[in-house]
């Protein structure tokens, strides 16, 4: 036996115990003749003394750290207790001990504040998975995993595998494809879902399917995408929308009670996805806090009770506003006292090329009732308060206004929003609150090549299984799907057809989406066309599906969850890697084991392919 305990369990009720822990040294320390060696295991750290006795053999076996080290001895009370280590009240006193591996000294320290650099402990993956921070992560991923299952078994789903190698599955990234030796010329692709076998598996009757599934994309990385990432993918037939809200809103409350222990009672609210946009400049808004946006340009279209705020603006003469397509403003809370500094360091910060706006318009609600703004040559107190009315700011409240294209300004207010509220503390990531955001538009419009399929067509938002509000249905029959002058695309009838689509957002993080599928031939092959698939790239592509459709497929929907997003959200981080063992670099990189790389000459023979 190597060892009777780890090294996180030992506490005083232990004292005179004599133990046997093995483990890796973290510290070795000497005071004058005795040796202090801290030991840790996957559970915590022990603090192992080794008297004078232990000496000869110390000096003849000196240990480093990283060692794995095996020691006996009884346990005993520390005079100088460490309240910041759950064994910091004992230490072992060391009767006799055996190094059971050496170690090369580390690249890096093995601790929360390591002293290595991203890179450096990318390649020495292994050595950070020690550090007690990614174990952490590492333990709450498995949680998650865990309360994952308790509760769709729970509820009847069934976890069923699908292929790796398969045909490709249109997610709106490139495919990641694995060329066929025994089928020349051909190749698979690495599913990017298993979308279209979780479909298949509703029409063979398994009504509740779900899987905790790995997925492949090839697309550009941030620190919330991975080429490979961690789906819970989930189906369920004959439910509408409400059905699945509910069903899987009740999933993620289940993972916040077992893994945070946090009770999330309330009801999670639902959004249409344009009043998401209006209200927020984005499809995944952050509602923690509201903060929200006042178009000065076009009438409210959502709350009917705000006012039409276009005559705020017009006709002042202040071309920036009078020229721009768009005018956006937020009132942020209590920062009316801004100095100069301040406004004009905001002011390059939304200048940057990452958020790309020319300038920032502010207006102060000063304390005693009076305005100060940028632009008091244009607007007179009466009229700055009127805008401040509108964008519901109380007196010492900041408004900051941003002008430009419509695209661009919804974008850079959105990010300014994030920015104000980061700078107040109103997104405190212990804080979770869920949206659904519903209603998405269909189709989307490719300005530029999103998958390689081209550029200057209807692309599906969501995935070209994703059904149509069923009174849309009629558009896709009526109209065909060309696109005269793609600056226009706007105008065309497919750009407002809406699909029974939604997300789940957590803190402003998409975590999940699903849609109720298509189920029946007919309006498949409609949805294929609108795509640009004619008849022969239909059967060639998703014959398989079409086929199965004829045979009885019943009305079926689900979604999926980023399993690594959601991990890292519960963690309270915003990179998924530091949630995954072995991730990848921003460039797809493993610098581990240096992959991508080169292959044998053989290998392109036995695959019928050539060197690039
Ligand atoms: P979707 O493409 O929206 O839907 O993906 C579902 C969720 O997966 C996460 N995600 C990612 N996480 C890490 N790295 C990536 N590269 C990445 N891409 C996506 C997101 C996202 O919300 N088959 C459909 C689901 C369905 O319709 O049932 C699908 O894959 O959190």
């Amino acid at each position: 036996m190597y060892r009777t305990h780890t090294s996180g369990e030992l506490r005083i009720a232990h004292n005179g115990t004599v133990v046997t822990l093995a483990g890796w040294v973290q510290t070795v320390r000497k005071f004058g003749a005795i040796t202090f060696i801290d030991l840790r295991d996957r559970y915590g750290i022990t603090q192992l003394v080794f008297a004078e006795s232990l000496n000869e053999q110390l000096e003849k076996q000196p240990i480093g750290r990283e060692f794995v080290l095996q020691a006996t001895g009884t346990v005993r009370e520390r005079t100088n207790k460490n309240a910041n280590l759950a064994t910091g009240d004992i230490e072992i006193a060391v009767s006799a001990f055996t190094i059971l591996n050496r170690s090369a000294v580390p690249p890096f320290t093995i601790q929360d504040d390591t002293d290595g650099g991203d890179d450096l402990r990318m390649k020495y993956r292994f050595l950070d998975l020690r550090r007690p921070e990614v174990k952490r992560n590492l333990s709450l991923r498995y949680a998650v995993n865990r309360a994952t299952r308790d509760y769709l078994h729970g509820q009847g789903f069934m976890d069923i595998e699908t292929p790796f190698l398969i045909k490709s599955t249109p997610e709106g990234a490139r495919d990641f494809v694995v060329p066929s030796r025994m089928n020349a010329g051909q190749f698979y692709a690495l599913p990017q879902s298993p979308q279209t076998f979780k479909q298949l598996l509703m029409v063979s009757g398994y009504d509740r399917y779900y899987q905790i599934v790995r997925c492949f994309r090839d697309e550009d990385l941030r620190a919330d995408r991975q080429p490979e990432f961690t789906q819970i993918d989930c189906e369920m037939s004959f439910v509408d929308q409400d059905d699945i809200l509910r069903m899987f809103e009740g999933l993620v409350k289940h993972i916040f009670s077992t893994v945070k222990g946090v009770n999330y009672d309330e009801p999670v609210q639902r959004m249409r996805y344009d009043d998401a946009l209006w209200l927020y400049g984005n499809d995944k808004p952050d509602i923690r806090f509201a903060m929200q946006l006042l178009n000065l340009k076009k009438p409210h279209h959502v709350l009917t009770d705000k006012q039409d705020s276009r005559g705020l603006i017009d006709g002042a003469g202040f071309v920036v506003f009078d020229n721009a397509e768009t005018v956006l403003a937020i009132a942020v809370s209590g920062c009316a006292d801004y100095t100069r500094k301040q406004l004009d360091e905001l002011t390059e910060w939304v200048k940057r090329p990452q958020i790309g706006m020319q300038g920032l318009v502010y207006i102060r609600c000063n304390a005693d009732g009076s305005y100060k703004s940028s632009v008091d040559k244009f607007y007179n107190e009466d009229k700055l308060k009127a805008i401040a009315d509108a964008a519901g700011a109380k007196a010492g409240d900041l408004i900051l206004i941003l002008a430009g294209k419509e695209e661009l300004t919804r974008k850079a207010t959105s990010t300014l929003r994030l920015e104000m509220a980061e700078r107040l503390g109103l997104r405190n990531p212990e804080h979770f609150k869920m949206l659904w955001v519903i209603d998405f538009p269909l189709f989307e419009f490719a300005l530029e090549d999103m998958d390689g399929g081209g550029a200057g067509r209807w692309v599906a938002r969501h995935h070209p299984f994703t059904s149509p509000k069923p009174d849309h249905i009629d558009i896709m029959i009526n109209h065909g799907p060309t696109v005269d002058d793609p600056e226009k695309y706007l105008e065309h009838p497919y750009a407002g057809i809406k699909a029974n689509a939604y997300d789940l957002v957590l803190n402003g993080n998409e975590i999940g989406g699903g849609s109720i599928r298509i189920y029946q031939r007919e309006l498949q092959e409609k949805m294929f066309a609108a795509l640009g698939l004619d008849a022969h790239e239909q059967q060639e592509k998703f014959g398989f599906l079409l086929g199965a459709f004829e045979y009885g497929a019943p009305p079926h929907g689900g979604l999926a969850f980023g399993f690594d997003r959601l991990c890292a959200i519960l963690g309270g981080s915003e990179s998924i890697r530091d949630f995954i063992a072995f991730p990848k670099n921003n460039a797809g990189r493993d610098v581990m084991l240096d992959a991508p790389g080169e292959i044998a000459e053989k290998q392109y023979r036995e695959l019928h392919i050539k060197p690039a």
